[in-house]
């Protein structure tokens, strides 16, 4: 599997990559996001936020619907429960996040929580649900499952990457992570079967292992 962040002819792993490809690469970004925000301040920072508020959206939104269905019902039962609990702390912590002045010492010191939980988060997801969902589909289908993501990924805000160089900041406004996780789960239903023929659902995704 391409481990994420590579390129081929120019073009990035989120735009040619498997489900599994996709779903590493965004853990990139996520580490990039948690190093960036505690060395900003004032609107970069919550530009920061923001946008790592959005990247988990789509990315625990994509692990809900597009991994864990799969994980239950292939002997995964209690990894998927265990990586749904710590995704449902990190919801719990963005949203004690979500009431405070990013500038505040509250703040820094919730958001270190935040950062220590995710980071062992995505290295149990890396280490022990991937490679484990990785035997368990056949490439065809890390393809069509990687389709899905990228085209709920197309429908999602443009918020601009506060790492791109040149983006502005403080020109948007993003709700609550719940709403965030709604508007996301919307997306993905959206993206399933475009005009009939998409891949799989979620329910018969695994009927193919
Ligand atoms: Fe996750
Ligand atoms: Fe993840």
């Amino acid at each position: 599997m391409d481990g994420g962040g590579g390129t081929r002819r120019g073009r990035t792993t989120a735009e040619i990559g498997t489900a599994l490809a996709i779903l590493h690469e965004q853990h990139g970004e996520v580490r990039d996001l948690l190093e960036r925000v505690p060395r900003t301040s004032d609107v970069e920072r919550q530009d920061a936020f923001d946008a790592l508020r959005e990247l988990l959206a789509s990315h625990e939104t994509a692990e809900e619907l597009v991994l864990r269905p799969t994980g239950r019902r292939t002997g995964l039962r209690v990894v998927a429960a265990a990586r749904d609990g710590e995704e449902r702390q990190i919801a719990g912590l963005l949203a004690e996040l979500e009431r405070l002045d990013v500038d505040s010492g509250e703040f820094d010191g919730i958001f270190a929580t935040l950062a220590e939980t995710l980071t062992m988060h995505t290295w149990l997801e890396e280490t022990e649900e991937f490679p484990a969902l990785q035997t368990r589909w056949s490439d065809q289908q890390q393809e069509r499952l990687g389709d899905w993501i990228r085209r709920a990924l197309a429908l999602g805000p443009t918020h601009p990457h506060p790492l791109a160089a040149g983006s502005s900041v403080a020109q948007w406004t993003v709700g609550p992570f719940t709403a965030l996780m709604d508007q996301a789960r919307d997306r993905f239903e959206q993206a399933r079967e475009p005009g009939g023929s998409g891949p799989p659902s979620a329910r018969t995704t695994d009927e193919n292992r």
